[in-house]
Parts: C-alpha cells; structure tokens; sequence
C-alpha cells in the first residue's frame, strides 16, 4: 500500500480509475522500469520522420509519469538513451535526442512540480553534452525535495557498463581498506551500482512487443515480473501502465521457492511410500 499522503485518485481520467479500482491495494509494485520501444515504428506507420516519433514518445514520458505520480507509486525508471544508442544511431538523431531531452526537462519542470515528481538519472551521464548535462542537474535540483514519485531517466547507460562501474569502484574500495576478496557479498555489489539508493523494479515493463531485456538493468530485473506490449511507446498511456499492473498482481512471484497452493510436503507420508516401494 502506498502512503496517503502521495495518493491523488481523484485526478485519474474515468478510465484510469476504473481500472485503478480493480487493484489489490497491498500489492502494488514500489518500482517500475520501462524499456520504451517503437517510436521510430510509430513514425514509420504514419510516413512521419522517426524524429516526430521521439517528439510523440516524449509526450507519453510526462503523460506516464503523471499517471505513476497519481497513484503513488514510489520509484519510475525510464531507458531514455543507452550506450548503444549513443554509438550506433547516426549522429543527426543522437543529437535529435539530446535537444529533445533538453527542451523536455526545461518545458516540463512546472508540472513535474505540480506533480511532486523528483527527476534523477543512471548511466555515464558525464559523457554527455556539457549543457544537457547543466540542464539534467538543473532539473534534479529544482524538483530534489519533491516526496512523489521519483523518474529515474537512464541516459547513455548499459546495463554491462553500470556493472563495470560498479566493480571498478569496488575494487578500488578493496586496495583502499586492505579487505580480503572472498568476503565479497551481493550486498557490496549493490552498493556501487548507480541504483544502490532504490529498490530492484518489481515489474519492467517492454512496449512495441520485442522480446528483448536490450542490457537495461541487468543486476537489478534478477527476480523482476517482465510484461510485453505490442502497443508501441507513442501510444502508451497512464491507463496502460494501470493494465500492466494488474496483469503483474495476477502473477505469483515465488523468489526461486515455492508458490502458494504447492502443498507441504508430508514428511511422514513421503517416508512411508518410499519405504513401500
Ligand atoms: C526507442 O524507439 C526509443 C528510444 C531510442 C529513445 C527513447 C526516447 C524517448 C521516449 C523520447 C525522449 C525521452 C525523453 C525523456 C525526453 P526506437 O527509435 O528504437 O523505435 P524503433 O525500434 O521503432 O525504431
């Protein structure tokens, strides 16, 4: 259940609260990430520039958000622009989407603060633009006391390079403090990653139907409930996240032990029939 205190009900459309109402309140997902595919697709379908498609999934970024805020729901985690992204895409779109993060952060500030959004970011952001790079600590500090939900933009980010990050930093930790390296646990590792400040998504959603984890959070999606849409990014809404939620509460998430139903087992009856046969 979430706190009270970031729910605002009221401001979901119609469709959404119907929706809302069908969700068992005491399993709600604290995180959710999502791998927003298909806008080139989008733009593609319509004879549009992919260009215009970006434009179309940014306006799904703010409208999702808004929606996640509604509900309460603590932690957003959005793949804006991976490493591959950087490297591969030609430069004309690469700096398409950095002109167009920019201008998002700077025309949507205000309703981020309506919404009592906080905006942060993963991934080597230091390797981007110096003045995106101002514009992102802009943001993040402008909306940093926000208590709502937090948007999490992964921006030129792999989920290989964060754990090569991770473990530099924590070898370094090593030679620093002289420690010995059998001691190392789970817990050292998640302590370095560029989410040590967040719980693992309990849900990663994937739009546009690919069935592909595209290196997004690879250390933290472990035990993570993966729901695929064929709906393409431009045309994701709040009410689609909804959906998405109630299809991860019909799930039993089971850890690597067993499910509710699965019977005890009857040590004594086992004993028995084993020794029977
Ligand atoms: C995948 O579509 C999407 C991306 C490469 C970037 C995601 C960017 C946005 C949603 C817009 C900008 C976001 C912010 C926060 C301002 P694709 O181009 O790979 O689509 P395709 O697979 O159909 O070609």
């Amino acid at each position: 259940m979430y706190p009270s205190g970031t729910l605002r009900i009221h401001e979901l459309t119609a469709e959404e609260r119907a929706t809302y109402a069908t969700l068992k309140p005491d399993r709600l997902p604290e995180h959710v990430a999502i791998i927003m595919d298909g806008n080139g697709r989008w733009a593609g379908h319509r004879s549009l520039k992919r260009f215009l498609g970006h434009q179309q999934g940014a306006k799904s970024v703010q409208l999702v958000t808004e929606t996640a805020s509604r509900i309460g729901l603590p932690w957003l985690t959005l793949y804006a622009f991976s490493l591959e992204n950087n490297l591969r895409r030609p430069r004309a779109e690469v700096n398409f989407l950095m002109r167009l993060l920019k201008s998002y952060l700077e025309s949507n500030l205000q309703r981020m603060m309506d919404n009592n959004v906080r905006i942060r970011y993963i991934g080597r952001t230091h390797e981007l633009p110096p003045e995106v790079q101002d514009k992102m600590a802009w943001a993040a500090e402008a909306t940093a006391l926000n208590t709502g939900t937090t948007l999490t933009l992964a921006l030129n980010y792999g989920g290989r390079s964060e754990m090569v990050d991770a473990f530099r930093r924590l070898a370094t930790e090593i030679k620093l403090k002289h420690l010995n390296p059998e001691r190392i646990t789970e817990e050292d590792i998640h302590r370095h990653l560029y989410t040590a400040h967040m719980p693992d998504p309990d849900l990663l959603i994937r739009t546009s139907g690919e069935m592909r984890l595209s290196n997004y959070l690879l250390w933290q999606i472990a035990y993570t409930e993966i729901f695929v849409t064929e709906r393409l990014w431009p045309d994701f809404r709040g009410i689609h996240l909804l959906e998405a939620i109630a299809d991860f509460q019909r799930r039993e998430r089971r850890y690597g032990g067993l499910g509710e139903g699965s019977g005890e087992v009857d040590e004594e009856a086992e004993r028995i029939k084993i020794a029977a046969s």
